[in-house]
């Protein structure tokens, strides 16, 4: 058993996340601050194996997650390009279904680097440029959404490219402390829309309408987010637009929740997709150049107990 309370795990009967549950809702929120990392150094596990993760690191993955739905990991002896690594590490971690999105390899996993001569409207991930606050896969279909992903660090830049991370839930709160009207305006199913893709006159991806928070099958917390604004269209409704601003100005500021690292070689994350951004980075081309792999799932963390029992959802 993970050392949880029964106030992480919110019940479908008494949802947090349920504007009309009040007392559900302040007693995880009290939990969830109480429980709030100091610093990003707080949720590093150490692994010795990678494609055989021991329960124990396992489990001090679970507590990260169920702290800041963010885990960070050291492989002790990393090796270089081992995509298989990753998958194995995923499925240890119940991340089974991969997106294969449009610029994932054959394999399913992403190799994020910089790639010269795109064609504009490039997707920022390829560039060495910042990028702004969002949770992946905000543009995905509403039954293909991204509830896990894990980063992993081949080669870090030479300098720049570190990630921030805000834990999704830690927003949810402070927009309904601010006014539970955001809340209800941004669980609405027509609060956000993101304009189709189109390239060449061809519609890769249709527009994309639904809600910024919503609650899953099992009672967590979910966010489809960017800051980019020319990325969305908010509802022309005042309180939608006022969630908005109140959302983006949590990240125009300096914020205890907001913690901050840079992957190192051999160096991961895994999140049940936080809020996140990466600054830029010095860019040469070659060898030395930055090389993360990227692995997006339809799947949320789900670690199992050990001994008999139900899988436990790490929230
Ligand atoms: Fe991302």
């Amino acid at each position: 058993m993970y050392p949880m309370s029964s106030r992480t795990r919110p019940s479908r009967a008494e949802s947090p996340f349920d504007l009309k549950a009040q007392a559900a809702y302040v007693a995880w929120r009290e939990h969830k601050l109480a429980n709030h990392p100091a610093s990003s150094t707080e949720l590093m596990v150490e692994i010795a194996d990678g494609r055989a993760p021991s329960e124990a690191e396992v489990a001090a993955i679970g507590r990260a997650l169920s702290r800041a739905n963010v885990a960070f990991y050291r492989l002790k002896s990393p090796r270089p390009g081992d995509k298989a690594m990753l998958r194995a590490l995923g499925r240890r971690l119940g991340l089974e279904r991969l997106d294969n999105n449009l610029c994932a390899d054959g394999d399913g996993i992403s190799s994020l680097s910089v790639v010269e001569k795109r064609a504009p409207g490039e997707y920022i991930p390829y560039t060495n440029r910042p990028l702004n606050w969002h949770t992946d896969g905000y543009y995905n279909a509403p039954d293909e959404q991204i509830r896990g992903v894990i980063l992993h660090c081949v080669r870090p830049a030479a300098e720049g490219g570190g990630n921030a991370f805000m834990d999704h839930e830690i927003a949810y709160i402070l927009l309904r402390d601010a006014n539970p009207d955001y809340i209800r305006a941004l669980m609405a199913p027509d609060a956000m829309s993101i304009p189709p893709n189109v390239q060449d006159g061809v519609e890769i991806r249709a527009r994309r309408t639904g809600p910024v928070f919503s609650v899953d099958a099992g009672g967590r917390l979910h966010m489809r987010y960017s800051a980019r604004a020319r990325n969305i269209e908010w509802k022309a409704d005042s309180t939608t637009q006022a969630a908005a601003e109140y959302l983006l100005s949590l990240f125009q500021q300096d914020s205890p929740y907001i913690f901050r690292h840079r992957l190192e070689a051999g160096e991961g994350v895994i999140s049940n997709n936080a809020l996140h951004c990466r600054s830029g980075f010095s860019h040469q081309n070659g060898e030395t150049s930055r090389l993360l792999y990227r692995a997006r799932y339809f799947d949320r963390v789900m670690i199992p107990e050990t001994g008999a029992g139900e899988p436990h959802v790490v929230s």
